[in-house]
């Protein structure tokens, strides 16, 4: 097959984004435009400025990722986009601009579900080998993925309430250490001691997650301490909690390669920044002998290149949408 360049696009949530990559591994240009400094202000993400944010700097990102790469349009050859799952408003911008885009220049329209593009942000640093089984971990998803061979998709387990990245915001949200709350409690908690004890969650033998006993453990706590007058340290908190949310995450993750026989893991998502996370996982790989790969730093967080990454092998098995294509927020994976 010739090089293929893919001009991808993404805006499911409060990034506006546009890449072109080449063969699905190469970063030939990036831009994200983030809208994190305006949701700060309210504690999270509020939709409806999001797709008016989206709306002002789509054409922006999109003008300066192809003048960045000094290329033209003509020089692309299909155009890909992520159509779910996301905020609605917001993956229609990104949505009916790759498809103008597509229409006008006359390229294959490439859809992408936003979890392919995290899990695919790993062919960026290094090339994916199969089988390999995925750990997508983000503000909206916490999931273990089986790939039995390239954009093939199996769901093992995820997770039964809140996503791991969203029990950051919100624990992060109720000590009031700001927004997003990830980044924060993996900072502080490397100052911190291990004081609280939390309850880990679903302790048992699937592979499913669920954190919300753990956020309302952390809610119940701030709150008993706020009566009693006394303070919470929050290095200490941020400590105990990331402690108990790596034990969980890692152990279901160890028992999916163990059962499934596989020695290959890739993890995706904005948790997959996690310092303590990381550290764990690849000790744990060490041990079994199982190669733990994580994307570069600059790709865990949503951002167009993975999806332009995830677009060459949706391609290559076929995966061309119509003009049709539609947004779908709750769009799974499989
Ligand atoms: O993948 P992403 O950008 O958006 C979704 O698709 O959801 O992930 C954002 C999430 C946020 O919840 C943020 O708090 C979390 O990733 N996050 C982290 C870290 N960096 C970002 N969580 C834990 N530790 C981090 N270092
Ligand atoms: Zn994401």
């Amino acid at each position: 097959m010739k090089d293929m360049y893919i001009l991808a696009i993404e805006s499911s949530c409060d990034e506006t984004s546009c890449a072109i990559v080449k063969n699905g591994n190469e970063d030939i240009s990036t831009v994200v435009l983030s809208q994190i400094d305006i949701h700060t202000n309210f504690g999270g993400v509020v939709p409806e400025i999001a797709s008016r944010q989206h709306l002002k700097n789509i054409t922006i990102v999109i003008e300066q990722c192809l003048i960045n790469a000094k290329m033209k349009m003509e020089d692309i050859d299909a155009i890909a986009v992520t159509y779910g799952p996301g905020l609605i408003g917001s993956l229609l911008v990104g949505l009916e601009a790759a498809k103008t885009l597509s229409l006008i220049y006359n390229k294959p329209l490439i859809p992408i579900n936003h979890i392919a593009g995290h899990i695919y942000a790993n062919n960026l640093t290094k090339k994916m080998e199969y089988p390999l089984i995925s750990l997508v971990i983000s503000g909206g998803h916490t999931e273990l993925i089986y790939m039995e061979d390239e954009y093939k998709f199996e769901k093992l387990g995820g997770t039964l309430d809140d996503a791991v990245g969203e029990c950051y915001d919100k624990v992060a949200r109720v000590i009031g250490i700001g927004y997003p709350g990830g980044p924060i409690i993996d900072k502080l908690s490397q100052l911190g001691e291990h004081e609280y004890h939390l309850p880990l969650p679903l302790n048992d033998n699937s592979y499913n997650f669920s954190f919300s006993g753990l956020k309302s453990a952390v809610i119940n706590l701030a709150h008993n301490t706020q009566q009693r007058k006394e303070t919470l340290n929050k290095e200490n908190l941020a400590k105990s909690f990331q402690d108990v949310v790596v034990e969980a995450i890692s152990k279901k993750t160890m028992k999916a390669l163990k059962d499934k026989n596989v020695n290959r893991l890739i993890i995706a998502g904005g948790v997959a920044a996690n310092k303590a996370l990381r550290n764990k996982l690849k000790e744990l790989c060490e041990k079994e002998k199982i190669d733990c790969s994580f994307p570069d730093l600059k790709y865990c967080t949503d951002n167009a290149t993975m999806i332009g990454a995830a677009a060459y092998f949706a391609y290559k098995n076929g995966k061309i949408a119509t003009i049709e294509l539609n947004a779908k927020s709750n769009e799974t994976l499989v």
